[in-house]
């Protein structure tokens, strides 16, 4: 019996190799990366390509034309479909052939099926896992109808990492200590089973999709040269006149999203999306915005404070998730609990993708 075996029998999660995917939605690319021309792109390991119809929607689908299989991603849209460089035929937003110059039968193979494909946030996300998604994109306010109240930015960090690993970042409450400097103590670490108390983070996510954490503790005092991101994270609860530290996480398979609160007042949120490009290809992506305060001078203060913090932070993951062995069998510890239960989660939405067999694309 190997190792994995065991685990196995054990009720643990697996500890798989390679991509290991959630169904779920993920960020295919940045609204602005789309514009009139459409672009090659790799995802779950398949070669995409990205195009806009008439009327501006997003169409994701295999890249290679169904004739000779040249690049649609050189072609150009034209009259609202895309056609293809080499012989001009062309591919409606359902993905069907609807011309070829010179000819009037159109061969039934000559169509490619999209990927439900929603526009949000400034990302365009695709579904992963089936030919209907299984749940909605969630609702993130802070980034639509209140985007007023923040002061935030975008980030784009690509790992040599899985996505369970990128996901996995906020439920492991232990290594905001051990790595990052945050010196909780006591601090309380629990997994949420009512939505309503991630109402914070917007309207609730469809039950199965959803899994939501909270963290809370007393921030101590931490030198900077111990570490520095344990460091800001004190500056940023002195700013915020206090030492009551809460964080509020939950999401869906393939994102999440944060809040953070000092002394119960609501001071950051987070979106977390992840664009899977292929096996140990994995970026996350999103944004970060503090509550904007009052005064001008305090609100730019918290920002650089927060700016500083998160990327300290993904500074102080992104080595780790480049270099960390996975396909291992993990041995958990008490505070391993909700990550294990987290993991068994994750793998339910795995196997989800995996019961369908309709992935775009050809392998690669
Ligand atoms: S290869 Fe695309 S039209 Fe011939
Ligand atoms: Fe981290």
């Amino acid at each position: 019996m190997t190792e994995t075996e065991d685990h196995t029998r054990r009720g643990l999660p697996p500890n798989p190799d390679g991509l290991n995917l959630a169904a779920s939605w993920y960020i295919a690319l940045s609204s602005g990366e789309l514009r009139s021309r459409p672009r090659a792109l790799d995802l779950f390991g398949r070669p995409l390509v990205a195009w806009r119809d008439g009327g501006g929607r997003p169409v994701v689908m295999p890249r290679y034309c169904p004739h000779m299989g040249a690049s649609l991603a050189l072609g150009r849209v034209v009259d609202g479909d895309l056609r293809c460089p080499f012989h001009h035929w062309s591919f409606d937003a359902s993905g069907s052939c609807v011309a070829i110059p010179g000819v009037s039968r159109i061969p039934t193979t000559a169509r490619h099926a999209p990927l439900p494909t929603v526009e949000r946030y400034g990302y365009v996300w695709v579904w992963y896992g089936g030919p209907e998604p299984a749940f909605d994109l969630p609702d993130f306010p802070a980034m639509e109808e209140d985007r007023g109240a923040y002061a935030g930015f975008r980030f784009d960090d690509p790992t040599t990492g899985t996505a369970r690993q990128l996901l996995e970042n906020g439920i492991d409450y232990f290594h905001f200590m051990a790595l990052h400097g945050m010196s909780l103590d006591p601090v309380n670490f629990r997994q949420l089973h009512d939505q309503k108390e991630a109402a914070d983070n917007g309207p609730p996510i469809d039950d199965e999709a959803w899994f939501g954490v909270e963290v809370d503790g007393t921030l101590k005092n931490w030198q900077l040269r111990d570490n520095p991101v344990g460091w800001l994270h004190r500056m940023v609860t002195t700013f915020g006149s206090g030492t009551h530290f809460r964080l509020l996480i939950d999401g869906w398979p393939g994102g999440q999203r944060f809040t953070t609160y000092i002394e119960g007042e609501e001071i950051s949120k987070v979106l977390m999306g992840i664009t899977p490009t292929g096996d140990y290809l994995t970026a996350q992506r999103g944004w970060a915005g503090v509550r904007r305060t009052n005064k001008h001078w305090k609100t730019f203060l918290y920002f650089l404070l927060f700016y500083a913090q998160n990327r300290g932070g993904t500074a102080q993951d992104i080595p780790i998730y480049n270099t960390t062995a996975t396909g291992r069998p993990a041995s958990y510890v008490r505070y391993d609990n909700v990550l294990v239960k987290y993991r068994r989660y994750y793998q339910s939405w795995v196997e989800h993708a995996a019961a369908d067999q309709s992935l775009p694309g050809e392998a690669p």
